[in-house]
């Protein structure tokens, strides 16, 4: 499929568009062509006013769609919108989050609110989204409420530990698998115990306050008893916990989970902890690459139950591969009825680096089938009394779907939203982490090197990333 532009610079920005409408479909960008072209895309200045137009040829016909606007408007949603509406008009195809790619829903929502526009409206008439996807966001955005007012010496702090116990076949992240690598984690946690001191330092050194502390993966539930003690008295040796709203451990898969693991953590005052299982569908746990079932899920959160954890979160994924309605629906009822009280709904993406690298007729936007999936999740977690608190979304979701937290009141994870919002400075420290330091709400990344295995061998790289992070903290608070 080609694409020919006139008057701008956004193929990027329409080409991530035409995925939702043309999923599979290789796009090539056309300069100057004799060649017919498939869509052409132009932005006119004419007379202090400027004209987006569109036109697109599709079995045979062609559709356009223009608009006129004044100069000062937002050009890139300009050309975006008569993109989205000719696409539209050619395919009969609607994609629910309207022009929103490669940006964050919620603060586009924000941004407005605080303008005080309508929000409602704007996200209608200038964002094209669907009803359904901006009462998401009215919930997400109340929920969200009291998280929004950053007092200056907060932070959160993130420790990775990308570990697994096997590669799930959807999934990208860093991780490796811990079963041949029992001598890389020792070494590893070596580094990450000197990093941990090094950034702890500097927290006190500028009398910051732990805000959240959230120990994530990979799947730290691999820790053995002796490591997963290790780290966490030197966490609590090494930063000042004393106003410290949560601490959140991601123990991952359920086969990690132990009772004297459940007890470590329970001591150190650990308030939230994940124990995921994807889907509660045997076959399909076999067929992702997950080893365990869904009894060693049950059992898991039986176990952390009755060790008093009254935080615990689980994570689904609507849209994998051989998972149909019915199965999927069952998942969410039997993850509800385990007991959490928080539950992460996330629609599958299909990654590059993931094994799975195709969904089949799910990825296919006339497909209603995973669409469905979370209608039915969204409303049963909602009937239950469980509330939307965060949301994100990432490249490739199968009928272009999102990824949203739900929990039961007062159960909220403050740290996603510090983290996903962009609300404070987040300390990270471990292989493939980022620290983000936050000033005047602009963002600044330093980001540590990918793999355990450099981790461990360029040490001097994370002292640098010290360094940087020093600097920034102190430039940060100088005119504070
Ligand atoms: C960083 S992973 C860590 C989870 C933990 N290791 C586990 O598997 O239990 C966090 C979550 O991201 C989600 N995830 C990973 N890959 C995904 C993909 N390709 N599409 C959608 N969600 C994905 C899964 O729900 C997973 O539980
Ligand atoms: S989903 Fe979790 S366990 Fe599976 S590979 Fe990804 S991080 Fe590891």
């Amino acid at each position: 499929m080609d694409i020919k532009v006139f008057g701008h610079e956004y193929f990027y920005d329409i080409t991530s568009m035409s995925m939702l409408f043309f999923p599979g479909e290789k796009v090539c960008y056309v300069r100057r062509s004799s060649k017919p072209t498939h869509i052409i895309s132009g932005l006119y200045f004419s007379r202090g006013s400027i004209i987006s137009r569109t036109r697109i040829k599709y079995n045979g016909r062609w559709f356009s769609s223009q608009k006129n606007a004044k100069s000062g408007c937002d050009l890139k949603n300009l050309v975006k919108q008569t993109f989205y509406r000719a696409c539209s008009i050619a395919t009969g195809i609607t994609p629910p989050w309207g022009i929103l790619t490669g940006i964050r829903p919620l603060s586009v929502y924000r941004r407005h609110r605080i303008a005080g526009d309508e929000p409602h409206a704007v996200m209608k008439d200038e964002y094209f989204l669907a009803e359904d996807k901006i009462e998401l966001l009215d919930k997400i955005f109340a929920c969200q409420a009291a998280f929004h007012c950053p007092k200056p010496r907060d932070v959160s702090v993130y420790i990775s530990i990308p570990f697994c116990p096997g590669k799930c076949s959807y999934c990208s992240f860093i991780s490796i698998s811990a079963v041949n690598a029992r001598d890389l984690l020792d070494r590893y946690l070596n580094g990450l115990f000197d990093e941990i001191k090094a950034k702890a330092l500097l927290i006190n050194k500028y009398n910051l306050r732990v805000k959240s502390l959230y120990i994530g993966g990979g799947t730290p539930g691999i820790l053995d008893e002796r490591q997963l003690l290790m780290l966490m008295q030197l966490l609590h040796d090494s930063f000042d916990f004393g106003k410290t709203e949560e601490i959140c451990f991601e123990l991952g898969r359920p086969e990690t989970v132990s009772d004297e693991k459940l007890k470590i953590l329970k001591n150190f005052n650990v308030h939230r902890i994940c124990i995921n299982t994807q889907t509660t569908n045997d076959k399909i746990l076999n067929i992702i690459g997950r080893n365990h079932n869904s009894q060693d899920y049950f059992l898991a959160v039986k176990k952390a139950l009755k060790c008093g954890f009254n935080s615990i979160n689980t994570d689904l994924i609507a849209g994998l591969p051989g998972e149909d309605y019915s199965s999927f629906c069952r998942s969410v009822d039997d993850v509800i009825n385990s007991g959490v009280d928080n539950i992460t709904v996330h629609t599958l993406a299909i990654k590059r680096a993931a094994k799975l690298s195709g969904c089949g007729d799910n990825f296919n936007p006339e497909n209603r089938v995973v669409t469905d999936m979370l209608d039915y999740a969204y409303s049963r977690l909602m009937s239950d009394g469980y509330v939307p608190y965060y949301i994100y979304r990432q490249k490739n979701c199968v009928s272009n779907g999102e990824n949203t937290g739900f929990c039961k009141p007062y159960k909220i994870c403050g740290y996603n939203i510090y983290m996903m919002e962009d609300i404070h400075s987040i300390i990270a420290c471990g292989a493939g982490a980022s620290s983000k330091i936050i000033k005047d709400r602009k963002v600044n990344r330093v980001i540590n090197v990918k793999y355990p295995m450099e981790y461990v061998s360029e040490y001097e790289k994370i002292i640098k990333n010290t360094d940087i992070i020093d600097k920034m903290l102190r430039a940060e608070l100088t005119d504070e």
